[in-house]
Protein backbone atom coordinates (compact mmCIF):
# COMPACT_ATOMS: atom_id res chain seq x y z
CA UNK A 1 0.00 0.00 0.00
CA UNK A 2 1.27 3.54 -0.94
CA UNK A 3 1.08 6.77 1.26
CA UNK A 4 2.86 10.15 0.68
CA UNK A 5 3.05 12.64 2.75
CA UNK A 6 4.73 16.62 3.14
CA UNK A 7 6.96 17.60 5.36
CA UNK A 8 6.67 21.31 6.03
CA UNK A 9 9.07 21.76 9.55
CA UNK A 10 12.33 22.88 8.09
CA UNK A 11 14.53 21.41 5.02
CA UNK A 12 16.50 19.01 7.02
CA UNK A 13 14.80 15.30 7.11
CA UNK A 14 16.88 12.84 8.94
CA UNK A 15 15.84 9.38 6.86
CA UNK A 16 13.20 6.73 7.91
CA UNK A 17 13.94 4.55 10.70
CA UNK A 18 17.79 6.98 10.87
CA UNK A 19 19.43 4.98 7.80
CA UNK A 20 20.24 7.67 5.68
CA UNK A 21 19.85 11.68 5.69
CA UNK A 22 18.40 14.08 3.00
CA UNK A 23 17.91 17.52 2.55
CA UNK A 24 14.00 18.44 1.17
CA UNK A 25 13.09 21.67 0.56
CA UNK A 26 9.22 21.34 -1.20
CA UNK A 27 8.32 17.87 -1.99
CA UNK A 28 6.67 14.91 -1.27
CA UNK A 29 8.27 11.74 -0.17
CA UNK A 30 6.38 8.54 -1.39
CA UNK A 31 6.68 5.01 0.14
CA UNK A 32 5.74 2.01 -1.44
CA UNK A 33 6.79 -1.13 0.42
CA UNK A 34 10.43 -1.00 0.81
CA UNK A 35 10.92 1.63 -1.69
CA UNK A 36 11.21 5.72 -0.87
CA UNK A 37 11.04 8.27 -3.39
CA UNK A 38 11.69 12.17 -3.55
CA UNK A 39 9.18 13.97 -5.72
CA UNK A 40 9.82 17.82 -6.40
CA UNK A 41 6.80 20.14 -6.41
CA UNK A 42 6.44 19.67 -10.01
CA UNK A 43 6.42 15.65 -9.87
CA UNK A 44 9.63 15.21 -11.00
CA UNK A 45 11.58 12.21 -9.28
CA UNK A 46 15.38 13.78 -7.65
CA UNK A 47 15.60 10.64 -5.78
CA UNK A 48 14.90 7.20 -5.04
CA UNK A 49 15.73 5.40 -2.15
CA UNK A 50 15.18 1.16 -2.01
CA UNK A 51 14.38 0.03 1.34
CA UNK A 52 16.35 1.30 4.73
CA UNK A 53 18.00 -1.07 6.83
CA UNK A 54 20.55 -0.25 9.12
CA UNK A 55 23.75 -1.48 8.30
CA UNK A 56 25.33 -3.76 10.99
CA UNK A 57 26.79 -2.04 13.73
CA UNK A 58 28.82 -4.12 15.80
CA UNK A 59 31.58 -3.94 19.17
CA UNK A 60 33.01 -6.77 17.39
CA UNK A 61 35.91 -5.95 14.59
CA UNK A 62 36.92 -9.56 13.54
CA UNK A 63 36.39 -12.83 15.21
CA UNK A 64 34.92 -13.59 18.31
CA UNK A 65 37.95 -14.44 20.98
CA UNK A 66 35.78 -16.63 22.42
CA UNK A 67 34.57 -18.99 19.01
CA UNK A 68 37.08 -21.58 19.27
CA UNK A 69 36.54 -22.23 22.97
CA UNK A 70 33.00 -22.13 22.40
CA UNK A 71 32.35 -24.06 19.25
CA UNK A 72 35.31 -26.96 21.36
CA UNK A 73 33.01 -27.12 24.09
CA UNK A 74 29.97 -27.65 22.18
CA UNK A 75 31.81 -30.78 20.62
CA UNK A 76 33.12 -32.34 23.60
CA UNK A 77 29.99 -32.21 25.85
CA UNK A 78 26.11 -33.14 25.11
CA UNK A 79 23.54 -30.68 25.19
CA UNK A 80 21.12 -31.93 27.62
CA UNK A 81 18.71 -28.85 27.61
CA UNK A 82 15.14 -30.21 27.53
CA UNK A 83 13.26 -29.64 24.55
CA UNK A 84 10.38 -26.97 24.76
CA UNK A 85 7.02 -28.25 24.70
CA UNK A 86 6.19 -27.26 21.83
CA UNK A 87 9.01 -28.25 19.59
CA UNK A 88 7.67 -32.12 20.25
CA UNK A 89 3.93 -32.18 18.34
CA UNK A 90 5.94 -29.87 15.98
CA UNK A 91 8.39 -32.15 14.69
CA UNK A 92 6.27 -35.02 14.62
CA UNK A 93 3.93 -33.65 12.11
CA UNK A 94 6.68 -32.41 10.06
CA UNK A 95 8.34 -35.72 9.72
CA UNK A 96 4.93 -37.03 8.85
CA UNK A 97 4.44 -34.45 6.37
CA UNK A 98 7.57 -35.40 4.71
CA UNK A 99 7.11 -39.32 5.14
CA UNK A 100 3.92 -38.74 3.03
CA UNK A 101 5.45 -36.65 0.32
CA UNK A 102 8.59 -39.52 0.31
CA UNK A 103 10.72 -36.65 -1.67
CA UNK A 104 14.80 -35.82 -0.45
CA UNK A 105 14.62 -33.43 2.00
CA UNK A 106 15.37 -29.59 1.82
CA UNK A 107 15.19 -27.65 4.81
CA UNK A 108 14.73 -23.40 4.69
CA UNK A 109 15.69 -22.69 8.49
CA UNK A 110 14.99 -19.52 10.03
CA UNK A 111 12.30 -19.30 6.32
CA UNK A 112 10.35 -16.12 7.62
CA UNK A 113 8.17 -15.16 5.14
CA UNK A 114 9.08 -18.05 2.69
CA UNK A 115 9.68 -16.83 -0.69
CA UNK A 116 12.96 -18.94 -0.43
CA UNK A 117 11.10 -21.61 0.51
CA UNK A 118 8.22 -21.08 -2.61
CA UNK A 119 11.68 -20.75 -4.54
CA UNK A 120 13.08 -23.99 -3.37
CA UNK A 121 10.50 -25.45 -4.40
CA UNK A 122 10.18 -24.81 -7.26
CA UNK A 123 13.85 -25.14 -8.03
CA UNK A 124 14.05 -28.58 -7.08
CA UNK A 125 10.28 -30.25 -7.45
CA UNK A 126 11.47 -33.13 -6.87
CA UNK A 127 12.32 -32.67 -3.38
CA UNK A 128 10.32 -31.80 -0.16
CA UNK A 129 11.36 -28.05 1.15
CA UNK A 130 10.30 -27.73 4.40
CA UNK A 131 10.45 -23.50 5.90
CA UNK A 132 11.04 -23.60 9.66
CA UNK A 133 10.76 -20.37 12.00
CA UNK A 134 9.47 -19.56 14.94
CA UNK A 135 7.67 -16.14 14.01
CA UNK A 136 3.74 -16.92 14.07
CA UNK A 137 4.02 -13.38 12.48
CA UNK A 138 6.07 -14.23 9.31
CA UNK A 139 4.76 -17.49 8.68
CA UNK A 140 1.10 -16.14 8.93
CA UNK A 141 2.99 -14.33 5.91
CA UNK A 142 3.77 -17.23 4.43
CA UNK A 143 0.26 -19.33 4.79
CA UNK A 144 -0.54 -17.96 1.25
CA UNK A 145 2.02 -19.82 0.04
CA UNK A 146 1.38 -23.78 -1.59
CA UNK A 147 3.34 -26.13 -3.53
CA UNK A 148 2.50 -29.83 -3.27
CA UNK A 149 6.74 -30.23 -2.21
CA UNK A 150 6.51 -27.77 0.05
CA UNK A 151 5.43 -27.22 4.10
CA UNK A 152 6.13 -24.69 7.13
CA UNK A 153 6.80 -25.58 10.37
CA UNK A 154 6.46 -23.15 13.75
CA UNK A 155 9.45 -24.03 16.09
CA UNK A 156 12.62 -23.60 17.08
CA UNK A 157 15.38 -24.29 15.35
CA UNK A 158 17.76 -25.39 17.50
CA UNK A 159 15.43 -27.62 18.70
CA UNK A 160 14.73 -29.03 15.10
CA UNK A 161 17.93 -29.54 14.37
CA UNK A 162 18.77 -31.75 17.55
CA UNK A 163 15.65 -33.45 17.00
CA UNK A 164 16.66 -34.27 13.33
CA UNK A 165 19.66 -35.44 14.06
CA UNK A 166 18.85 -37.68 16.73
CA UNK A 167 16.07 -39.20 14.15
CA UNK A 168 19.26 -39.64 12.04
CA UNK A 169 17.53 -37.02 9.29
CA UNK A 170 19.30 -37.12 5.34
CA UNK A 171 18.69 -33.34 4.67
CA UNK A 172 20.13 -32.64 1.17
CA UNK A 173 20.27 -29.13 0.92
CA UNK A 174 19.96 -26.86 3.93
CA UNK A 175 19.54 -23.22 3.58
CA UNK A 176 20.54 -20.79 6.16
CA UNK A 177 19.14 -17.61 4.53
CA UNK A 178 20.33 -14.11 6.71
CA UNK A 179 20.51 -15.44 10.39
CA UNK A 180 19.97 -13.03 12.89
CA UNK A 181 23.27 -11.31 13.37
CA UNK A 182 23.20 -10.93 17.64
CA UNK A 183 26.38 -8.61 16.82
CA UNK A 184 26.69 -7.53 20.42
CA UNK A 185 29.77 -9.49 21.31
CA UNK A 186 27.84 -10.67 24.50
CA UNK A 187 25.37 -12.37 22.30
CA UNK A 188 28.02 -15.32 20.32
CA UNK A 189 25.70 -17.94 22.02
CA UNK A 190 22.43 -16.96 20.18
CA UNK A 191 24.23 -17.11 16.34
CA UNK A 192 24.08 -20.54 14.97
CA UNK A 193 27.42 -21.27 15.20
CA UNK A 194 27.31 -20.05 18.75
CA UNK A 195 24.65 -22.14 19.62
CA UNK A 196 25.12 -25.96 21.11
CA UNK A 197 22.85 -27.25 18.62
CA UNK A 198 25.76 -26.04 16.11
CA UNK A 199 27.28 -29.83 15.39
CA UNK A 200 24.05 -31.42 15.33
CA UNK A 201 22.73 -29.03 12.64
CA UNK A 202 26.59 -30.18 10.36
CA UNK A 203 24.93 -33.46 11.24
CA UNK A 204 22.31 -33.52 9.21
CA UNK A 205 23.61 -32.44 6.18
CA UNK A 206 25.56 -32.45 2.96
CA UNK A 207 24.98 -29.12 1.07
CA UNK A 208 24.79 -26.28 3.17
CA UNK A 209 24.38 -22.89 1.59
CA UNK A 210 24.39 -19.55 4.19
CA UNK A 211 24.02 -15.66 3.45
CA UNK A 212 24.20 -12.96 5.54
CA UNK A 213 25.30 -8.78 5.13
CA UNK A 214 27.18 -9.74 8.07
CA UNK A 215 30.63 -10.80 6.88
CA UNK A 216 32.42 -11.37 10.72
CA UNK A 217 28.84 -13.67 10.73
CA UNK A 218 30.44 -16.23 8.25
CA UNK A 219 34.02 -16.14 8.94
CA UNK A 220 32.97 -17.25 12.38
CA UNK A 221 30.63 -19.44 10.47
CA UNK A 222 33.07 -21.32 8.40
CA UNK A 223 35.60 -20.97 11.53
CA UNK A 224 32.82 -22.85 13.24
CA UNK A 225 32.52 -25.79 10.23
CA UNK A 226 36.56 -25.93 10.31
CA UNK A 227 36.76 -26.75 13.70
CA UNK A 228 34.20 -29.31 13.62
CA UNK A 229 34.82 -30.97 9.88
CA UNK A 230 38.63 -29.78 9.27
CA UNK A 231 37.13 -28.43 5.78
CA UNK A 232 37.21 -24.61 5.44
CA UNK A 233 34.36 -23.23 3.45
CA UNK A 234 34.71 -20.36 1.02
CA UNK A 235 33.55 -17.24 1.32
CA UNK A 236 32.06 -14.94 -1.56
CA UNK A 237 30.88 -11.42 -1.96
CA UNK A 238 27.51 -11.75 -4.25
CA UNK A 239 25.33 -9.41 -6.13
CA UNK A 240 21.72 -11.13 -6.13
CA UNK A 241 20.32 -11.35 -10.08
CA UNK A 242 17.06 -12.59 -8.52
CA UNK A 243 16.49 -11.88 -4.90
CA UNK A 244 16.08 -15.37 -2.83
CA UNK A 245 14.32 -14.00 0.00
CA UNK A 246 12.65 -10.93 1.60
CA UNK A 247 15.40 -10.10 3.60
CA UNK A 248 17.93 -10.33 0.42
CA UNK A 249 15.77 -7.80 -1.11
CA UNK A 250 16.10 -5.55 2.09
CA UNK A 251 19.45 -5.72 2.46
CA UNK A 252 20.37 -5.54 -0.85
CA UNK A 253 18.30 -2.62 -1.84
CA UNK A 254 19.72 -0.89 1.03
CA UNK A 255 22.98 -0.91 -0.62
CA UNK A 256 24.39 -3.75 1.91
CA UNK A 257 27.03 -6.19 0.69
CA UNK A 258 25.85 -9.35 0.74
CA UNK A 259 27.71 -12.61 1.46
CA UNK A 260 27.76 -16.51 0.92
CA UNK A 261 28.89 -19.66 1.16
CA UNK A 262 28.13 -23.12 -0.13
CA UNK A 263 29.49 -26.17 0.81
CA UNK A 264 28.97 -29.52 0.92
CA UNK A 265 30.50 -32.99 2.61
CA UNK A 266 30.64 -35.41 0.38
CA UNK A 267 30.82 -38.16 2.67
CA UNK A 268 27.55 -38.44 3.29
C1 LIG B 1 16.51 -11.99 9.40
S1 LIG B 1 15.17 -13.06 9.27
C2 LIG B 1 15.49 -13.89 7.72
C3 LIG B 1 14.25 -14.52 7.17
C4 LIG B 1 14.42 -15.20 5.80
N1 LIG B 1 15.37 -16.27 5.83
C5 LIG B 1 14.80 -14.21 4.74
O1 LIG B 1 15.96 -14.26 4.27
O2 LIG B 1 13.95 -13.40 4.36
C6 LIG B 1 15.61 -14.34 10.45
C7 LIG B 1 14.48 -15.33 10.69
O3 LIG B 1 14.95 -16.34 11.57
C8 LIG B 1 13.90 -16.66 12.48
N2 LIG B 1 14.51 -17.24 13.68
C9 LIG B 1 15.45 -16.68 14.46
N3 LIG B 1 15.77 -17.51 15.47
C10 LIG B 1 15.01 -18.62 15.32
C11 LIG B 1 14.87 -19.83 16.05
N4 LIG B 1 15.60 -20.08 17.14
N5 LIG B 1 13.99 -20.74 15.60
C12 LIG B 1 13.24 -20.49 14.48
N6 LIG B 1 13.32 -19.37 13.76
C13 LIG B 1 14.19 -18.45 14.17
C14 LIG B 1 13.20 -15.34 12.72
O4 LIG B 1 11.86 -15.52 13.19
C15 LIG B 1 13.26 -14.70 11.35
O5 LIG B 1 12.12 -15.00 10.56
Amino acid sequence: MAFSCRFSIGSFFVGYRNSYSIFQENGIYLKSGNDLKYEDGAGVLILTMSANSPKIISNQFGIHDKLTETVQKHMATIYRKPLAKFSIPAFIEAEKTWQACGKPLILDSGCGTGESTLRLARLYPSHFVLGIDKSAVRLQKAAGISASNLAFVRTDIFDFWRQAAAAGWRVERHYLLYPNPWPKKRDLKHRYHGHPAFPDLLRLGRYFEIRTNWEIYLQEFTTAVNLISGFLPQIERFEPVEFFSNFEKKFHRSGHVLYKSCFSFHNR
